[in-house]
């Protein structure tokens, strides 16, 4: 088996602040120095990516004049014209400098938030400037340590007010946007606000245009709750809310680790490049936006170690999608699908048009039907099914 490379066709994407995580943590400082994002374009595009995304300060320090400003976007258009590199998504910093310490949209301080507003109209006017289509919203330091401190009713409603006025000024504009929610348990908060996949989509349905707001869930995120984060994806393609996907390896419940994707939990990555790539088991919406990476590059490494964990996540995903058809294509793999009835659930319980007064009567469905052949029998052949998903991971089919 050989290695397969990325091409701008797979639509790869990587955030700018991913390339240049500098190796800085709650213990040290820097372990590298920054690129200038030209280099970042340039490389990116050597290795086969689609596009960059970033947070404003990103690009331009916080408080940047307006002239810095502009030659910081220039420069990136231009790198982007040269380079066929796209935009497809940016997001706003509304949690490194001090005056975001409780928060942006969610401060209890009030003229904090209309400055966090502020700060994002004027990001969605660049990400319209950009061709960008989907403006995503993670609110790292929304949320609270201590319970007494944060009104959590409050903080919603104005989480609300903040979400229904943005969607107003991109309607407004005519911007062909989107809104993306990502969600976090904690970190760098005790606690944050939307902390999963299945709180922020119900946040959503409070809004005045859901339509406009999906999600942009993260691998690690979820796996820090100790979620399923396939599943999460799952449902989320299930209310049609996948609006973006940040890839990346967890081991477990801890920090952060934004490791590159795959090198957490394989068998979950599996599944999720399966759903995305097939619709998964029973076929089914599948997702077509950028796939988009949100790792760190490891503190230990120095710039060779970046360009490799950066080629390393495109790689993975490209051999789990091979891995994920070579399993579907294995008649084994079919005959296993068959015996655990996995297609049997998309057939609905009742027949068409049938009513309860129909189930009543039904003599097969409880006076005929035998629950006691469950014991000892009616096994479900789940396990081998994971073992034949085991063995294509492994290499051995
Ligand atoms: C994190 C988050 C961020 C966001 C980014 C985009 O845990 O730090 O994943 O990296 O994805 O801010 O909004
Ligand atoms: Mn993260
Ligand atoms: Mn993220």
């Amino acid at each position: 088996m050989t290695v397969p490379t990325p091409t701008p066709a797979d639509k790869f994407t990587f955030g700018l602040w991913t390339i240049n995580y500098l190796g800085a943590d709650p213990f040290g400082g820097p372990t590298r120095n920054a690129f200038d994002v030209v280099k970042v374009v340039n490389k990116l595009a050597e290795l086969g990516a689609y596009g960059l995304t970033f947070h404003d300060d990103d690009l331009f320090a916080f408080g940047s004049s307006d002239a810095e400003r502009r030659t910081q976007i220039d420069r990136l258009k231009g790198a982007m014209e040269a380079t066929g590199i796209k935009v497809p998504m940016i997001t706003t910093n509304l949690f490194s400098a001090p005056v975001f310490k409780d928060g942006g949209f969610t401060s209890n301080d009030r003229a904090v938030r209309r400055y966090a507003l502020r700060k994002v109209l004027r990001n969605l006017d660049l990400a319209a400037e950009l061709g960008a289509t989907t403006f995503v919203m993670w609110g790292g330091r929304e949320g609270a340590e201590y319970d007494s401190a944060k009104d959590i009713r409050a903080a919603l409603e104005r989480y609300r007010e903040a979400v229904n006025m943005l969607g107003q000024y991109v309607v407004d504009k005519g911007y062909g946007i989107r809104f993306a929610i990502e969600p976090k348990p904690n970190e760098p908060r005790g606690d944050i606000l939307l902390p999963t996949v299945g709180h922020a989509l119900a946040f959503i349905q409070s809004l005045e245009r859901p339509e406009m707001v999906g999600l942009n869930p993260e691998v690690g995120h979820e796996q820090m709750a100790g979620l399923n984060f396939a599943a999460g994806v799952a449902q989320a393609l299930y209310h049609g809310k996948l609006f973006h996907i940040d890839l990346n390896g967890q081991r477990g419940i801890k920090y952060d680790q934004d490791l590159v994707f795959a090198h957490g939990d394989l068998y979950n990555a599996f599944a999720l490049v399966d759903l995305l790539e097939n619709g998964g088991p029973s076929g089914g919406p599948a997702y077509d936006g950028p796939r988009h990476f949100d790792y760190k590059p490891s503190r230990t490494e120095a710039e060779e170690g970046v360009w490799d964990s950066a080629l390393a996540n495109m790689q993975n995903y490209l051999l789990l999608k091979e891995r994920a058809k070579a399993f579907r294509a294995d008649p084994e793999v079919q005959a296993a699908l068959a015996d655990a009835k996995v297609a049997e659930l998309s057939v609905p319980t009742l027949n068409p048009g049938e009513s309860y007064a129909d189930l009543l009567l039904d003599r097969s469905a409880w006076e005929d039907f035998d629950p006691a052949a469950y014991l000892n029998g009616k096994g479900f052949g789940f396990v081998k099914l994971q073992q034949l998903a085991t063995e294509h991971l492994l290499g051995a089919r």
